[in-house]
This record gives structure tokens, C-alpha cells and sequence, in this order.
């Protein structure tokens, strides 16, 4: 899909909305042609791409700078930006010029903001200065630390019931999706059921809208923790690990460069050198 104003028209056919993360050009190239309804461009980017072990100390031109890459690389695909940590728990207005920045620079066509509480304010405000905004609950990872970790969340009926409540809220505010990140499936299904927008889900069940991966999780990519719900599609790592091996081996042994990966002097010239 080119906007996310096509979400609701996938909900409302009963087509899977297909998401996937990337953070650079050949990322965003290889999403594009796999045909991805849309890309997000995650604050997983500081676990996977660059080695923090949180999305914590992600930063708005980290972000920027890599949905660059991602716009580059897939130029017909809608692209949601995740909003980093702390760049929108400011005032409002000091949240909206952060938006309207980075929407800017970048070149993708939503945001995506954690939380609910205060955040349904931000979710109101940006959709009002024509910004679409992807909303995120169940486990926010950027709040992990006072979630008590990567763990489910709304596992019993009064913290279910506040998922729900908080997912209601964020489509009136004007949220045009919502990710559901690691809730019983049976919750994702009953939000899934009362919501007009399309919900996206990871670790979330089959029974959401849509659903996202983290495109190094899904491929077997690097070597950080891949969580219970993730499927791994590839062996991408084993790949890269074996070519990068082979190729030490064969500078070593003298194997490479080969005949077929040099240049020659022609015999004239090769004469003059050796004068
Ligand atoms: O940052 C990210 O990759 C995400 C998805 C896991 C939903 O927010
Ligand atoms: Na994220």
C-alpha cells in the first residue's frame, strides 16, 4: 500500500495487513519486492542494528537517518516511523514541531507512538496536524523497565480490560492502527473485534488484522535474543557467518583473488615496466 489510508479498506476486506521492520536500503529494497503492505522503520533498530541492549538510547536522528535509507530503498511503500524514547513525553508542542520534523527529514508517512495515558493526547494532536499515527500497546518496550521486562501483558481480566479501554481510546483519538505487541491472543481478537481500525499484532496471535516482525528476528539476522513468538523464515546469519569465513580463508590461503578477479598490463606495457 502507498498510504495508510488504505489500512481500514484491508480490515474491511479481510486482507492481512503484511508489515515488516527495515532500517536501511537493502532492507527496504528486499520488503519491497517481497510485496509488504508497509514498513516500519522500529526503535528496534538500537537492539538489532546498532547493539544496545534497549530501545532506550535511540535517538530522533537515529531514526531519521535510517528511515532515510528505508525511503530510498522502497519509494511505493507506506513507511510508519517510530517515534524514540522521550521525544514525545514533552509538551505537546514541543512533541508536535519533534513530529513534524522527523516526518520531514525522513520522508515516511506515519509515526508510531507507545503508550496510552498522556500519549492519547500526543495520538489527537498529531492526527489533527495531518500526521497518521500508528498506536502500540500491550508490551511497550520502551516503558520495559517499568513493565517489569519483556513479558505478556494483559493476562488477567483488570489488565485486559485496560488494554481495551486504552486501544478504544487511541482509535477515538484518531489513530489510524494499532499494534499489539505480545497480549493473549484471545485479547487480541476481542480488540481486534471492537475496533474499526486494523489492529497489527506481534506476539499477539492469528487473530489481529495484520501482523509485524522484526526483520532480523524473522530471518535469523544477528545475534541478539529472538523472542518465543517470532518464527525465523531464514537462516540469514549462518549465511553471512559462512561467506565471511570462507572469504578470511581464502585471503589466507592465497585463494583469492583469483586469475578471473585481476587485471592485466598488456604485454607491451608489461615489458616497459620491467624495462
Ligand atoms: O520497533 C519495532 O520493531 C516495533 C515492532 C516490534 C512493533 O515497534
Ligand atoms: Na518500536
Amino acid at each position: 500500500m502507498k498510504s495508510t489510508t488504505e489500512f481500514q479498506k484491508f480490515k474491511r476486506d479481510k486482507r492481512k495487513i503484511v508489515m515488516v521492520t527495515a532500517y536501511d536500503y537493502p532492507g527496504a529494497r528486499y520488503a519491497e519486492a517481497a510485496g509488504a503492505d508497509t514498513i516500519l522503520v522500529g526503535d528496534s533498530l538500537g537492539m538489532v542494528v546498532l547493539g544496545y541492549d534497549s530501545t532506550v538510547p535511540v535517538t530522533v536522528d537515529d531514526m531519521v537517518h535510517h528511515a532515510k535509507a528505508v525511503r530510498r530503498g522502497a519509494p511505493g511503500t507506506c513507511i510508519v516511523l517510530d517515534m524514540p524514547f522521550g521525544s514525545y513525553h514533552a509538551s505537546l508542542e514541543v512533541t508536535t514541531r519533534c513530529a513534524v520534523d522527523m516526518l520531514q527529514r525522513s520522508g515516511a508517512d506515519a509515526l508510531k507512538v507507545e503508550g496510552a495515558g498522556e500519549v492519547i493526547d500526543v495520538i489527537r494532536r498529531l492526527t489533527q496536524v495531518g500526521i497518521p499515527v500508528v498506536a502500540h500497546l500491550g508490551l511497550t518496550p520502551q516503558s520495559a523497565a517499568v513493565l517489569g521486562g519483556y513479558v505478556v501483558q494483559g493476562k488477567d481480566f483488570e489488565a485486559a480490560q485496560q488494554i481495551l479501554r486504552d486501544a478504544q481510546a487511541c482509535e477515538a483519538a484518531g489513530a489510524c492502527a494499532l499494534v499489539l505487541e505480545c497480549v493473549p491472543q484471545q485479547l487480541a481478537a476481542h480488540i481486534t473485534a471492537q475496533l474499526g481500525i486494523p489492529t497489527i499484532g506481534i506476539g499477539a496471535g492469528p487473530a489481529t488484522d495484520g501482523q509485524v516482525l522484526v526483520f532480523h528476528d524473522l530471518l535469523g539476522y544477528g545475534n541478539h535474543r529472538v523472542p518465543k513468538f517470532v518464527q525465523q523464515f531464514a537462516q540469514v546469519g549462518e549465511q553471512v557467518q559462512g561467506g565471511l569465513t570462507a572469504y578470511a580463508q581464502a585471503v589466507r590461503s592465497g585463494k583469492f583473488p583469483g586469475a578471473v578477479h585481476s587485471f592485466n598490463l598488456s604485454d607491451s606495457e608489461l615489458g616497459r615496466l620491467y624495462g
